[in-house]
C-alpha cells in the first residue's frame, strides 16, 4: 500500500487487542526481509532503524531503502527512527522522510524528558510524523545490573500519566523487565505495573527488548495494553545463523548473494512468526 504514519496503525491496533510489529533493519536484505514477511501475512508493519542502523549503514542510504520499500509495499509501513537521540536527528530524519520518530530522553531528569519531548511532537506532528518517547529506562543485558537496581528504573504509572499529558506523544515506551539484547535467563515482566500504567495512560504503549521474551509473556503484554512491538536481536540471530549455516556447508562460497539470500529468508520466517503472534495478520485492510 504507502507510508503511513504509526499513529495512523496504532488507531486500529489499541482497539483491535494486537500489536504493530516493529522491526528494526541494517541493510537491504533485513529491509526486504520485512517487507515480505508483512506482505505474505497481509500485515501492518513498522521497518525502524537503530543509532547503529544509522551508524553503519548511514543515514541517507537507510532513509532510501526504507522508505522505497514502505511506498512500493502491498501493505502499510511506517518508517521509524528508533531511540532517536536529539532534537537534531529528529529533524534530520523527518527531512529524510520518515513517517514516525522516537525521541528518547528517558536518560534526562523527568521533567527535561518532557521539555525535550514535547519539543519534538510539536516539530512533528504539524508535518504528520509520529512520536514514540520512552519513560524509564530499559536497560541492555550487558548492563550487567541486579534485579533490585533495574526495579528502580521501572516506569512509574503516576510519572507515565503526567509524562503523556505534557508532551502529547503518540506511543510510550515503557520499562517493565524488558532489556534489550540476548537475555541470559527467562524475562520477568511486571505486569501488575503495566496494568497499573494501562488503568492512567490511553496512550499506545510500546515494548522494547522482545527478542526472547516467551510468546505468552508477549500475548499478556498485547491484552494489557501493548500495542507495539519491537524486535531486533531474535532476527540478527535468525540472519546470521543462517550466513553460519551455508557457510559451513560450502566453505568456498564467494558469491555474497548465495550468503545473503537464504539468511534474508531466515529473517522472513523469524518475522512472519512474530507478525502472528502479536495478532498483526490479516490487518492490513483495516488502516
Ligand atoms: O528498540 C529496539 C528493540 O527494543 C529491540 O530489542 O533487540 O531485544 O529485540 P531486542
Ligand atoms: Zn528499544
Amino acid at each position: 500500500m504507502t507510508l503511513v504514519n504509526l499513529a495512523a496503525i496504532l488507531r486500529r491496533s489499541e482497539t483491535g487487542g494486537w500489536a504493530v510489529g516493529a522491526f528494526n533493519c541494517n541493510n537491504l536484505e533485513i529491509v526486504q526481509a520485512i517487507i515480505r514477511a508483512a506482505e505474505a501475512e497481509s500485515a501492518p508493519v513498522v521497518v525502524q532503524a537503530s543509532q547503529g542502523a544509522i551508524k553503519y549503514a548511514e543515514l541517507n542510504f537507510i532513509a532510501a531503502l526504507a522508505l522505497e520499500a514502505a511506498r512500493s509495499a502491498r501493505v502499510p509501513v511506517a518508517v521509524h527512527l528508533d531511540h532517536g537521540t536529539s532534537f537534531a536527528q529528529v529533524v534530520r530524519c523527518v527531512r529524510a522522510g520518515f513517517s514516525s520518530v522516537m525521541i528518547d530522553g528517558s536518560h534526562l531528569p523527568l521533567e527535561e524528558n518532557i521539555a525535550l519531548t514535547r519539543r519534538v511532537v510539536e516539530l512533528a506532528r504539524p508535518v504528520g510524523v509520529s512520536v514514540e518517547a520512552e519513560l524509564g529506562r530499559i536497560g541492555g543485558t550487558e548492563d550487567n545490573i541486579t534485579v533490585d537496581e533495574r526495579e528502580a528504573f521501572f516506569t512509574d504509572p503516576d510519572e507515565a500519566a503526567h509524562f503523556v499529558e505534557f508532551t502529547g506523544v503518540d506511543a510510550l515506551a515503557v520499562a517493565i523487565g524488558t532489556a534489550h539484547g540476548l537475555y541470559r535467563g527467562t524475562p520477568r515482566l511486571d505486569f501488575d505495573r503495566l496494568q497499573r500504567i494501562r488503568a492512567r495512560v490511553k496512550t499506545p504503549l510500546v515494548l522494547h527488548g522482545s527478542s526472547g521474551v516467551p510468546a505468552d509473556a508477549i500475548r499478556e503484554a498485547i491484552a494489557r495494553g501493548v500495542c507495539k512491538v519491537n524486535i531486533d536481536t531474535d532476527i540478527r540471530q535468525a540472519f546470521t545463523g543462517k550466513m553460519r549455516e551455508v557457510l559451513a556447508q560450502a566453505p568456498g562460497e564467494i558469491d555474497p548473494r548465495k550468503v545473503l539470500g537464504p539468511a534474508r529468508e531466515a529473517a522472513v520466517e523469524v518475522i512472519r512468526e512474530k507478525i502472528r503472534l502479536f495478532g498483526g495478520s490479516g490487518r492490513a485492510p483495516e488502516i
